[in-house]
C-alpha cells in the first residue's frame, strides 16, 4: 500500500508530493546517513524512545548533529501520525543524511542535514510467525561499524536476494573466519538450546534491534535464561528453535536453514512463549502507558 500523503521534511509536514532533493544529495550519493524504522500498531507507536535513542547515537557515531533534541524529533513523528490519520498497523521510515551539497569525500561544512520521515501501512506477518520461515548462511561481508543504523546496506541487500533467490525469507550472516553468526540482514538472530536463548552479545558487529532490547527484557521476566554469546554456523543445525527479531518481523521462527528442518519444521514452546509476550506488550502494555 501506498505511503501516507504527508510526510516529514525538515521537521515540518509536507505533502510529498512537493519533496525534492537536488541531485548531489549526500545520502543518494554517498550513503551518507542513518535511518530507523519503527513500528506503529493501530496507529500507536511501540519503542518509540529506544529507536530515537538509537537514531541519535547513529548520528554521534557518523558525527553529525541535527537541529532537534529526541523529545522534538518524537512530537514531530506523533504530528506526523496525527495529521495522517494513521490507524493501522504501519512503520515510520526517517532518515538523516549529511545534507545536499557539491560533491566531496570529506564532510561539506555549514550545510544543514536532510531529515525526512514517512509513514506506510505494513501489516503484521501474522501467518508467518506461526508458520516459520526458511533462511541460508551467507557470510558477513559488511564493514566493522554494524551497530550504526547506516544507509549503506549494500551487502545486507545482496544477502538478502541471495536468500530470496533460494526461496527463503531471511540470511543468517556469519563470519568468514570464526563462523559465528552476527544477526540476519535486516534482523537479529537467536538460539534455543535446552531451553535458553542464546543470541550474538551488543558490539560493532552487530545492530542492537530495539525488538531484541524487548525480547530480552520479556525473556527476564519470563524467567528464560538469556545469554549474548555467538554462536557458529555448526550450533544452528543442534538447535532446539531458532527465531529471528525486527520491527517488521516481530518473533519469526527460524524452521530451516539450508534446507534443513529444525525443530521439526515447526515453532518452538519458546518462539511461540515470547512471541505471545511480545503481543501482550506491544498491543496492550505500551498502548496503555500512551
Ligand atoms: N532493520 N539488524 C539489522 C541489520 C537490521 O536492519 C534490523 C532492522 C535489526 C532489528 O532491529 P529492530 O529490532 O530495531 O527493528 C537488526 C529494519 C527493520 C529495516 O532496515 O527495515
Amino acid at each position: 500500500m501506498d505511503i501516507y500523503p504527508l510526510i516529514m521534511s525538515q521537521g515540518e509536514l509536507i505533502n510529498h508530493k512537493s519533496l525534492h532533493f537536488p541531485i548531489e544529495e549526500r545520502g543518494l550519493q554517498f550513503g551518507d546517513g542513518v535511518y530507523e524504522v519503527i513500528r506503529l500498531y493501530n496507529g500507536s507507536f511501540y519503542l518509540l524512545k529506544d529507536h530515537i535513542d538509537r537514531l541519535f547515537r547513529s548520528l554521534e557515531a557518523i558525527k553529525l548533529t541535527i537541529a532537534f533534541s529526541g523529545d522534538e524529533l518524537a512530537s514531530i513523528l506523533k504530528s506526523l501520525v496525527k495529521e495522517n490519520k494513521v490507524a493501522k498497523d504501519s512503520i515510520i521510515y526517517l532518515q538523516v543524511t549529511r545534507g545536499s551539497a557539491p560533491r566531496t569525500h570529506f564532510f561539506p561544512e555549514d550545510v544543514e542535514p536532510n531529515m525526512y520521515a514517512y509513514v506506510k501501512p505494513v501489516p503484521r506477518p501474522i501467518d508467518k510467525i506461526k508458520t516459520g520461515v526458511s533462511t541460508i548462511t551467507h557470510i558477513d561481508e559488511r564493514w566493522k561499524n554494524c551497530h550504526i543504523k547506516s544507509l549503506n546496506l549494500l551487502p545486507n541487500i545482496l544477502a538478502k536476494q541471495v536468500a530470496v533467490e533460494r526461496g527463503c525469507f531471511e540470511a543468517l550472516l556469519y563470519g568468514e573466519e570464526d563462523k559465528l553468526i552476527t544477526e540476519g540482514s535486516s534482523s537479529n538472530i537467536y538460539l534455543v538450546k535446552n531451553k535458553t536463548i542464546h543470541t550474538h552479545p551488543e558490539s560493532n558487529a552487530i545492530l542492537t534491534g530495539c525488538v531484541r532490547n524487548a525480547v530480552k527484557r520479556l525473556a527476564e521476566n519470563l524467567n528464560i535464561p538469556f545469554v549474548e554469546r555467538a554462536f557458529t554456523t555448526k550450533d544452528l543445525v543442534s538447535a532446539d528453535e531458532l527465531f529471528l527479531t525486527s520491527s517488521i518481523s516481530e518473533v519469526m521462527p527460524i524452521v530451516k536453514v539450508n534446507g534443513i528442518q529444525i525443530n521439526d519444521g515447526k515453532r518452538g514452546a519458546i518462539s511461540k512463549r515470547l512471541q505471545e509476550a511480545y503481543e501482550e506488550d506491544a498491543l496492550i502494555t505500551s498502548l496503555k502507558k500512551q
